[in-house]
């Protein structure tokens, strides 16, 4: 049984709860780990109809039987994850880090004021002065938060423990690679690294432990926030192409841009990407909805699939083809 991390390939939204949702339901990893910033991503799962929008627990929350964990690198806003611990019923099953740092009132108004919100367009959840607070060493830790009394656990231990078991551990990581602050357009970024081996230390495993990486692109780019973004669309060629998202978190449209190869190329060497998860294919190529078979696809989609693997030298494992966790073609 593998040990599989899943991150974003670009500026995040490209679906990794799509296909985190999808990996969980038809393989049961016993052990889902969030890793990444904090509330600041906004998870899409769709199943049956039913829409789940997840900003801290793992998104693997659609399997039943996967326990779910919060790695001690992880901001955590108690409210938000109790709520979502509630709306899921999912209370017996989650563990959070002892040492998760934890976002405080004044984190979120620092976030929404001043340069955070102005230059840089932040999410506002408080995220980045969170961080600042845990570098300094003045922020709070997860054990010290009475609402979490009950879910407070050793998650590095726990996951280790686990796959010396030879147990199905997912990593889920949060935001996208060229997000972030070491490695992504700085200073347009998020407050930490998220790459795979970032997430892999959020979590507490070493490099070594993993077995498959995962990165996810979109068939094309957005961005929501400044920064930059090459090839960027204007607001009616977007429309055009239906290529219009809005954030799952803060509401914002979000800027489109066509799939970048070189972005993605980068994006692979940095993760020592293993596969790519490529969604909403069917966006832009709009006969591809709800395909589960690579063959069944139009010559064009096909084309552009094997353009990516070519230029970007990565196999396509995951192709989305719509919303559900079920409209997926999977080659693996
Ligand atoms: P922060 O992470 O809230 O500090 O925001 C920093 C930058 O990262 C802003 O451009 C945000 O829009 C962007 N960002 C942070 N998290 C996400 C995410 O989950 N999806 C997309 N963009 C994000
Ligand atoms: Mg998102």
């Amino acid at each position: 049984m593998p040990c599989l991390v899943v991150v974003g390939g670009v500026f995040g939204d490209e679906g990794k709860g799509k296909i985190i949702s999808h990996i969980a339901l038809r393989y049961h990893p016993e052990i889902a780990v969030r890793g990444g910033v904090g509330p600041n991503a906004g998870h899409t799962v769709v199943t049956n109809d039913k829409i789940l929008k997840l900003r801290m627990l793992p998104c693997a929350v659609v399997n039943k039987s996967t326990r779910l964990m919060i790695g001690a690198g992880v901001l955590v806003d108690p409210r938000i994850l109790m709520k979502e611990v509630s709306e899921t019923n999912s209370q017996d099953r989650t563990t959070v880090d002892r040492n998760c740092a934890i976002i405080e009132e004044k984190h979120v108004e620092a976030d929404r004021t001043g340069h955070l919100k102005e230059k840089i367009g932040t999410t506002g959840t408080g995220t980045g002065p969170a961080n600042s607070d845990r570098v300094l060493r003045v922020g709070k830790i997860a054990q010290d938060e009475q609402i979490l009394r009950d879910y407070i656990g050793d998650v590095s231990l726990e996951t280790n423990e686990a796959l010396d078991q030879k147990k199905f551990v997912l990593l889920e990581g949060t935001q996208g690679t060229m997000l972030s602050l070491y490695h992504g357009t700085y200073p347009y970024v998020t407050s930490k690294d998220v790459s795979a081996s970032a997430i892999c230390s959020d979590v507490g495993i070493g490099p070594k432990r993993v077995d498959e990486v995962i990165v996810v692109f979109k068939a094309y780019l957005t961005r929501v926030g400044a920064g930059p973004l090459d090839g960027e669309l204007d607001l009616s060629e977007t429309m055009q192409r239906g290529w219009q998202e809005f954030g799952s978190v803060t509401g914002r449209l979000r800027r489109a841009a066509p799939f970048d190869y070189e972005l993605a190329k980068r994006s692979i060497m940095l993760n020592s990407g293993t596969q790519i998860a490529l969604t909403k294919l069917d966006t832009v190529f709009p006969s591809c909805a709800g395909a589960k078979e690579y063959s069944k696809l139009p010559l064009e989609a096909r084309h552009f699939v094997e353009e990516i693997e070519g230029r970007v030298g990565c196999p396509v494992s995951y192709i989305g083809t719509g919303a559900e966790a079920e409209d997926i073609i999977d080659r693996t």
